[in-house]
């Protein structure tokens, strides 16, 4: 299963979820978005009530709740495609990626989703390479200079990227880092077309 999977991380605006989503429909492979599950389960957090730092209830949530991650993100039968990226989920999403009971239950969705693919899966987010499918057919660390990254962020406030970015390096658990099994692309000045022909290639001797 491990060679039907490619696995790439890097920080927010390196381009993850563009290249990793053209990659997955060059290949006509399934693309699994990480970081959109951590954010349902925020807003799911939200929705009832919850202190995004309540160990115990926030796990309990991911743990039981519904989650569907496809074109439209789905969560205990709500559609929460248009709240992902709202300032209060922002705010709210490190502290709930921070939680190990969290992390827990999306790592073993996570590899149920690509065990399920009849072709394969690209995987992006923080702990993909190193964590979830440490044994991945293809490890790619996408990074770019912080002012490119901030660019590509576009409406979001620079200094709640830059915050979140500190809280994924720096958590206990699982925290965002370059393995040292992973291609590393830098994408500051690149084509996303050009990343995505780069990857492909390499895709392409994986058996
Ligand atoms: O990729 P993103 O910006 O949508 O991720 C949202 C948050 O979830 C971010 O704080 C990092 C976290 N995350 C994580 O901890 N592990 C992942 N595999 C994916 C995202």
């Amino acid at each position: 299963m491990n060679d039907r999977v490619i696995a790439i991380d890097g920080p927010a605006g390196s381009g993850k979820s563009t290249v990793a989503r053209r990659v997955a429909d060059a290949l006509g492979w399934s693309y699994l978005d990480t970081g959109a599950m951590y954010r349902a389960v925020t807003v799911r957090v939200l929705a009832l009530g919850l202190a995004p730092d309540d160990l115990e209830s926030v796990a309990r949530v991911a743990a039981s709740c519904v989650l569907d991650v496809d074109d439209r993100v789905i969560i205990d039968g709500r559609d929460v495609s248009e709240r992902l990226r709202d300032d209060d989920v922002n705010l709210a999403v490190s502290a709930v990626a921070a939680n190990p009971g969290v992390r827990t239950a999306m790592v073993e969705r996570q590899r149920a989703f690509a065990r399920y693919q009849t072709r394969g899966t690209v995987v992006e987010g923080r702990d993909i390479t190193t964590v979830v499918f440490p044994r991945a057919g293809l490890k790619v660390y996408l990074t770019a200079s912080d002012e490119e990254r901030a660019r590509r962020r576009g409406d979001e406030d620079p200094t709640s990227v830059a915050r979140r970015d500190a809280a994924d390096r720096s958590r206990a658990a699982s925290p965002l880092r370059q393995d040292v099994d992973a291609r590393v692309v830098d994408t500051t000045d690149r084509t996303v077309e050009d990343v995505v022909e780069e990857i492909v290639t390499w895709a392409k001797t994986l058996s």
